[in-house]
């Protein structure tokens, strides 16, 4: 080889080893993104966008340390995905509220997810007594009895998985409140008593504790439901607190980011009768031009959720007015 053929090669080697290394210094600088962006909405955004969701376990959601699997409502593989994220996303000085756990299912989800970070204080509320028909839900393993306690499943399925988990039994009143978990909440969530009066306690006993860029996990917004829910709740109340960031395609979870601080008041105050059907119209079309933003910029199938939307709201008009 001559000298010319020498210098090529080197110019050769040292071009590609500058690719390399610029390739290596993106990867890295967009993981550092990640774990420095500041809002829990960002992070949780930023790890749905950067996942495969393939390469997560769905194994550890859905058995529990002694191997057995967990009855849940959530599903077996977005939803316990999407709630691991959210809790991978949430900052050290702040905790996760969740009210309505059932046996844990979710809440594992969460709490794996905190784990893998700054292992934040978990505050879980319920009833922890079986009001349904146990027959008709329930994996043989877990059987009990209607009225009877069912704690001691919860604790299998996440406290040996989580022993910082606090968990509350009872109903949730305007008591299970701040004064509990003392902190600011960065992921609060919801799945139980989806009624007005229950809907208000729970937002109450939480808008001082949500900030910007929190997250909020609310479900059932895309079940036919007989009488108008949540999704009429809502979004009349607090459409414009809340951006909805993303829902799951295999349930009806939806996860929302707070934008701007919630007004007890507002919310205390709220009645249907003080807005006019023209309002409700209006809010719902917007909630459905949501969707179907969300639904092409990731891919989720919407249809089954603005059907559901819109069944909401003629049942909403058709009792309010
Ligand atoms: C749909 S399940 C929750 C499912 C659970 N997140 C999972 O991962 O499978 C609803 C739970 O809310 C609880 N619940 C309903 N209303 C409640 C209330 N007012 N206070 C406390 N818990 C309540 C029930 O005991 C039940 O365990």
């Amino acid at each position: 080889m001559n000298k010319v053929q020498y210098i090529c090669i080197f110019i050769l080697v040292i071009s590609f080893l500058i690719v390399i290394l610029k390739n290596k210094t993106n990867e890295n600088f967009y993981s550092k993104k990640i774990i420095s962006n500041n809002l829990p909405s960002d992070r949780f955004i930023s790890l749905i966008e950067n996942t495969n969701f393939n390469d997560i376990d769905a194994e550890q959601f859905n058995k529990n340390e002694d191997g057995d699997l967990i009855d849940g409502m959530i599903g077996s593989n977005e939803t316990p995905k999407l709630l691991y994220l959210a809790g991978k996303s949430v900052r050290k000085d702040s905790v996760v509220v969740e009210y309505g756990c059932w046996f844990g299912k979710s809440s594992r989800a969460v709490a794996l997810g905190l784990k893998e970070n700054y292992k934040n204080g978990f505050f879980v509320f319920d009833l922890f007594k079986m009001i349904d028909d146990p027959n008709k839900i329930l994996l043989k393993k877990n059987k009990v009895k209607k009225n009877e306690s069912f704690i001691h499943i919860f604790n299998r399925n996440v406290k040996q998985l989580y022993p910082k988990t606090k968990t509350y039994e009872g109903w949730i009143t305007d008591k299970s409140n701040s004064n509990i978990w003392k902190k600011p909440v960065d992921l609060f969530l919801m799945d139980c008593a989806k009624d007005l009066d229950n809907f208000k306690i729970q937002m109450i006993n939480l808008a001082d504790s949500l900030r910007i860029g929190s997250i909020i996990v609310l479900c059932d917004f895309s079940w036919p439901l007989l009488t108008y829910s949540q999704p009429a709740i809502v979004y009349s109340i607090l459409r414009n607190n809340l951006k909805m960031l993303y829902f799951s395609p295999e349930t009806s979870h939806f996860f929302f980011k707070v934008t701007s601080e919630l007004d007890k008041k507002k919310i205390k105050d709220f009645k249907f009768k003080n807005y006019s059907k023209e309002y409700f119209k209006k809010i719902f079309s917007d909630v459905n031009k949501d969707i179907i933003f969300l639904s092409k910029k990731y891919k989720l199938n919407s249809e089954r959720r603005t059907k559901t939307i819109n069944k909401q709201l003629q049942l909403l008009i058709k009792k309010e007015f």
